[in-house]
């Protein structure tokens, strides 16, 4: 049996889950196809309740190798995220690119569709683009990544408080976030969904994770993603094409940390004391 991951509120009142498998690096070599369709099916089988992708990743690679790992028949189960790169986020353009992901993902529905970066387009043109979407039933919610705090803060002004979330990387070792952006979303109820939440994988040799992972007979990895799926509102996608890691990282949902853990890690990985550039991959 499977188990019963939490969900966030959307300001919709839609729900997303808090935990799901990134799909960046997929799709982007045919050779590597079967491998990364093996592991997206593993994850629905582990239990994950959502797939994050994106038009850009593997140019649509991803989003196939999703439809590949994903039967019609559990499509209902699983929290779909796609992103539409800026360059096509003009109202028009925001809408053959949705309609371009849902053919390569075989489905009619995306649950969450993103603004992948901030972009030349007018925000009212590419929000008309996502309503349009919205009422058609293509897309369930809208919302960007990659967004600061100034950016989101004149994107909501626009947009009349439908934002569903905002995406961006947030780790311990960039917690750059927690100065402005994340009180900002708190505030306004929109959830934050963490990329690169391993910090792609250097992050885990830290000496402080370690000693911590061993305190709790967990890995580093798990250590990393419960001090993210502590805080509220907080959404988690890392990746991995790798059954046993994929498996680990869903067992973060089961390590709490102390008080000890968390006055270590600040310690360790300082949190922000002025405000600093977005971080982006
Ligand atoms: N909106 C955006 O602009 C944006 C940008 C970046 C990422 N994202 C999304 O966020 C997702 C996650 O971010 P990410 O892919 O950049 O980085 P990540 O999830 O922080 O790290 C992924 C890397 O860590 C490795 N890894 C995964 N689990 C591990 C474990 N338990 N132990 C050791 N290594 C492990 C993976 O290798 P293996 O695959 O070999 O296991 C991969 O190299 C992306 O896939 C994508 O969906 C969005």
């Amino acid at each position: 049996m499977t188990r019963a991951i939490a969900t966030v509120a959307l300001p919709s009142g839609n729900r997303m889950p808090v935990f799901g498998l990134g799909t960046w690096r997929m799709g982007e070599n045919r050779r590597r196809r079967k491998d990364e369709v093996d592991a997206i099916a593993h994850a629905l089988d582990a239990g994950y309740p959502m797939l994050d992708t994106a038009e850009m990743y593997g140019d649509g690679g991803a989003e196939e190798a999703i439809a590949e790992a994903l039967p019609a028949s559990r499509r209902d189960s699983v929290f779909l995220v796609s992103k539409v790169s800026p360059h096509n986020a003009s109202r028009a353009g925001t809408i053959a690119a949705c309609e371009r992901s849902l053919k390569r993902l075989g489905t009619g529905r995306i649950d969450l569709y993103l603004l992948h970066w901030p972009g030349n387009h007018a925000i009212a043109e590419t929000i008309a683009g996502f309503e349009l979407l919205k009422e058609a039933g293509k897309i369930g919610d809208w919302g960007v990544s990659n967004f600061d705090r100034a950016g989101i803060d004149a994107w909501w002004k626009r947009d009349g408080g439908r934002c569903g979330a905002n995406q961006v990387m947030f780790n311990l070792a960039r917690r750059g976030v927690e100065f402005d952006l994340l009180p900002w979303q708190r505030a306004h109820g929109v959830p934050v969904m963490a990329y690169s939440p391993l910090d792609q994988g250097p992050l885990l040799r830290h000496a402080t994770l370690q000693a911590i992972a061993a305190r709790h007979s967990a890995t580093p990895a798990q250590i990393a993603l419960a001090w993210l799926l502590r805080q509220d509102g907080m959404v988690v996608i890392p990746k991995s094409v790798d059954r046993s890691r994929i498996d680990e990282n869903l067992g973060a949902l089961d390590t709490t940390l102390t008080a000890a853990d968390l006055a270590d890690l600040d310690r360790a990985f300082p949190p922000p004391g002025r405000r600093t550039p977005l971080d982006i991959v």
